[in-house]
């Protein structure tokens, strides 16, 4: 299965596309069209396997490790990376016992004092290769191009007395009508992770699916 020059069109101007009812699809050669796919971390196969779990049973420092089976706030995936990936693309092939939530960050209304401090606040990112400083909006990583970052367990504030990007943002997230999206089986999910915060609702389980998702990082 290829993208349409319909479906790149839409995932370029909407910031996000969902295709339901393929035939198995093959995320990795999807992803060959809009980019460069890479693996989420180093020591990782090129695609995840991304299955809701208790906390307990969740791999240390993921955002099931702390939300388990409940909601997982608005986040961009791969804040971790020094460049994060400029697409996230998943696949279910079952119906999800949970909604996504998609919020595009360029319909938000912020005044340009917001913008600017989104622009240089700085944050530490850290994880367990690295640690380096960084903001929810960059412009100086690729020329001409705005990179949106933000996952507040993975960031936090360089001054912690300091902390007026996480209020700015969590306040609009708070305030912001995003979209709920349901996975019908066999559907794809492409976010522009440069624009598009996500997050998920709670698990709610039932006995026709576990809830996986395979996750391909993409890189433009
Ligand atoms: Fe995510």
């Amino acid at each position: 299965m290829m993208l349409s020059d319909y479906d790149l069109t839409v995932l370029e101007e909407q910031g996000w596309l969902y295709k339901s009812n393929l035939s198995s699809p093959n995320i990795v050669n999807i992803g060959q069209q809009i980019g460069k796919p890479i693996p989420s971390k180093p020591d990782r196969n090129l695609t995840d396997l991304l299955l809701p779990k208790n906390s307990s049973e969740a791999s240390k420092g993921s955002l099931s490790s702390i939300y388990g089976l409940e909601e997982i706030p608005f986040h961009t995936d791969g804040a971790y990376h020094y460049i994060p990936p400029k697409y996230i693309i998943l696949f279910a092939q079952e119906e999800l016992p949970f909604n996504i939530r998609i919020l595009d960050f360029n319909l938000i209304n912020f005044s340009n004092d917001q913008l600017a401090t989104l622009s240089y606040d700085v944050w530490i990112v850290k994880d367990k290769f690295r640690n380096f400083y960084a903001s929810v909006l960059t412009n100086s990583l690729l020329p001409g191009k705005t990179i949106l970052r933000y996952n507040n367990h993975c960031m936090i504030p360089g001054n912690k007395n300091h902390v007026d990007s996480y209020q700015i943002l969590e306040k609009k997230i708070k305030d912001f009508n995003y979209i709920s999206l349901c996975f019908e089986p066999n559907s794809i999910l492409i976010l522009n992770n440069w624009r598009i915060l996500h997050g998920r609702d709670k698990v709610v389980h039932n006995h026709c699916s576990q809830g996986i998702l395979e996750r391909l990082f993409v890189m433009e």
